[in-house]
């Protein structure tokens, strides 16, 4: 939607105003109505035309603070890019302009997509995590604010080049928006303003639950052939912990990350619980069950419960205890209910709050705060967090793996890369993962493979 004329906000002008010298004379001065006819569409691009990005990409477009336009589309599939192409043009009109030829196949896709935008445009990051690190360094070097999908990490080296790339998209002021959308729920938010103001007291033991049935690609059987074990293992990336950290840091990120933003910190170390159980001819990496009890610098303990069978009961709350009273989040994105009750007991009787009972949506939300940063040229640097709570969630999955206590420190310094080559792959490489003479991968074998996860 164009809102028409309106005064260039300052960042905006600095990237139309040539040469850059005169920036810091200018700043915070109102630009004369020459610029109100000058295009201010900021450009996006999607990299990773699957289910998310598509839904990025249309939360992109339905932003209310000014013209936003989709200009080119990449991925390895190029049904993916077609489906992704047409679902949002049928949608948004003229807002997606994205002719065959800015549509952009392989490995090399993102460079191709990336360099169709100019500083200050946005790409949206939506491939697997894997290739997170290899497409937000290439994003930084042309200037460009990114948001990307969950995790953004899925090991200790990975870790450790999203940081750098966080502290360089900030000093070259580029925003960064990261998948984690519950922390721009509005609910959650005022429930967390009124913990942090300390409704519950001192927070002690956190509770959290993930539990449903397979979803996604959480199990695979041995790759038929009709592609190559590269583009198979990509195609089911829930099911490697290269790609994805496996279903574990896929799935179960949303809840570590609430509980721990709730509490205002990360955990200091991890020990965990899992278990592979009904998994017949299923080759993937993943386990069914994990029990994961992360522990605070203060003592406090977060315990994580994730199960992935089906014919089980089913749960996706967090609960939250503290000296004073207990608050209680359930239900994933719109769905989720939030309260806070005095005591220990969730009941009725004792409730001091509650969430009303629909919320917006904050994957859209997150949208919105985010172009808005990107506008007013408000300080928005969701990377370094993002990798965080990446890595926590690592911590909790290689305790599980390796069946030992893992600390902070010791998953950030994990010298274990899962794909270390992962920015040089082409289309014909041979996958990070080798299968067995039977289609088999390697699966985590706790308290005998004890210093890597697989
Ligand atoms: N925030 C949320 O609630 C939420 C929900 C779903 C997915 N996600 C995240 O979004 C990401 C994508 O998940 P999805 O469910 O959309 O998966 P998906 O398989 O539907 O989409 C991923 C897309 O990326 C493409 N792709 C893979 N490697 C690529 C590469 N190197 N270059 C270009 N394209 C590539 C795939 O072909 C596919 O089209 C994951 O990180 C996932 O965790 C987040």
């Amino acid at each position: 939607m164009n809102l028409g004329p309106r005064p260039a906000t300052r960042s905006e002008f600095l990237r139309q105003a040539q040469p850059v010298a005169v920036a810091s004379a200018l700043a915070g001065v109102v630009v004369p109505a020459v610029h109100a006819q000058e295009d201010n569409t900021i450009r996006v691009v999607l990299i990773g035309c699957g289910g998310r990005g598509t839904g990025a990409a249309a939360n992109a477009l339905s932003v209310k603070h000014g013209p936003v336009k989709l200009v080119a589309l990449a991925d390895v599939f190029p049904d993916h890019v077609t489906k992704t192409a047409n679902v949002l043009k049928k949608k948004f009109g003229e807002a997606v302009d994205v002719p065959q030829d800015r549509q952009f196949i392989g490995f090399d896709a993102y460079r191709q997509a990336m360099d169709c935008l100019r500083p200050g445009d946005i790409v949206i990051l939506a491939t697997p995590p894997a290739f997170r690190w290899v497409q937000f360094g290439y994003a930084i070097e042309k200037g460009l604010h990114v948001f990307m999908e969950k995790p953004t990490t899925v090991d200790g080296p990975t870790t450790r080049k999203m940081l750098t790339l966080a502290d360089e998209a900030e000093k070259k002021n580029l925003k960064t928006g990261v998948g984690l959308m519950s922390r721009h729920c509005p609910a959650r938010q005022e429930m967390r303003k009124q913990i942090r103001d300390g409704i519950l007291g001192d927070i002690t033991v956190m509770r959290s639950y993930r539990m449903h049935g397979p979803i996604a690609s959480f199990c695979s059987p041995a790759n038929p052939k009709q592609m190559s074990d590269l583009l198979y293992q990509i195609r089911r990336f829930h099911s490697f912990l290269w790609a994805s950290g496996g279903c574990f840091s896929d799935f179960n990120i949303h809840n570590i990350d609430e509980c721990c933003w709730m509490k205002g910190s990360w955990p200091v170390q991890a020990q965990a619980l899992g278990a592979r159980h009904y998994r017949g001819d299923k080759v993937d990496q993943n386990l069914d069950t994990y029990s994961v009890e992360y522990t605070f610098d203060d003592g406090a303990k977060l315990f994580f419960f994730g199960r992935c069978i089906d014919g089980c009961y089913e749960d996706f709350s967090s609960t939250i205890y503290g000296t004073r009273g207990v608050a209680s989040n359930t239900g994933p994105g719109q769905a989720s209910r939030a309260q806070i009750f005095q005591g220990t007991k969730p009941a009725a009787g004792n409730l001091l709050w509650k969430s009303p009972t629909r919320v917006a949506s904050p994957y859209q939300q997150e949208w919105d705060d985010f172009v808005d940063a990107i506008r007013q040229d408000k300080p928005y640097n969701e990377a370094r967090m993002g990798a965080e709570s990446s890595l926590v969630t690592s911590m909790g999955r290689m305790a599980a793996h390796t069946g030992r206590v893992i600390t902070y420190d010791e998953m950030l310094q994990c010298p274990h890369e899962f794909a270390p080559h992962v920015d040089k792959l082409a289309l014909d490489s041979p996958p990070p993962l080798l299968p067995d003479a039977a289609g088999r991968y390697p699966i985590p074998q706790p308290g005998i493979v004890t210093a890597r996860e697989y």
